[in-house]
């Protein structure tokens, strides 16, 4: 199995384990860690949600099948059109990080030492990306 294969098995396994609820766990989370970005989405906002996951994930699985170029042209033309929703480019980083902890938590004992290099590997070269946008 590739890199990115794992990581996708460990996000499937994750919502085996947990009701398929890492979108709705994900926004909770992140809005935790980030109040200031749940005033941006529109009220009615549970396909834009869904919608936007489904796209975070696909940067991350694409961080770790190391297609850096491609994530860093499509980061920078996301963060772009994010300006006019208002949103900043460290809420970037803490949606990142949001989803690795909800993964983590989330498969409880079956997350394995090779499981957290792959995520913090590929976590790590999503943000170096992010930090040249800032
Ligand atoms: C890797 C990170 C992200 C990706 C790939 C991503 C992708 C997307 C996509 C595909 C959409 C739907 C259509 C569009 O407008 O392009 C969207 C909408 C939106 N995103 Fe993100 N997003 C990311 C991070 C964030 C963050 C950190 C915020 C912080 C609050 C955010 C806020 C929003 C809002 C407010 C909308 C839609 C608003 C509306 O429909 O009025 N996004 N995003």
């Amino acid at each position: 199995m590739s890199n990115k294969e794992k990581m996708a098995a460990s996000i499937e396994r994750y919502q085996q384990l947990n009701n398929n609820d890492l979108c709705p766990a994900h926004f909770r989370y992140f809005y935790k860690c980030c109040p200031e970005a749940e005033a941006l989405f529109p009220d009615d906002n549970g396909l834009t949600h869904q919608q936007m996951q489904k796209e975070v994930i696909n940067v991350i699985l694409d961080a770790a099948a190391e297609k850096l170029d491609f994530i860093d042209g499509h980061l920078g033309s996301e963060m772009s059109k994010h300006e006019a929703y208002d949103v900043e480019p460290q809420m970037f980083e803490i949606m990142l990080k949001s989803l690795f902890d909800v993964i983590k938590k989330g498969l409880g004992e079956e997350w394995t030492d090779e499981l957290d290099l792959l995520w913090n590997d590929a976590l790590k070269d999503t943000l170096k990306i992010i930090e040249q946008y800032h």
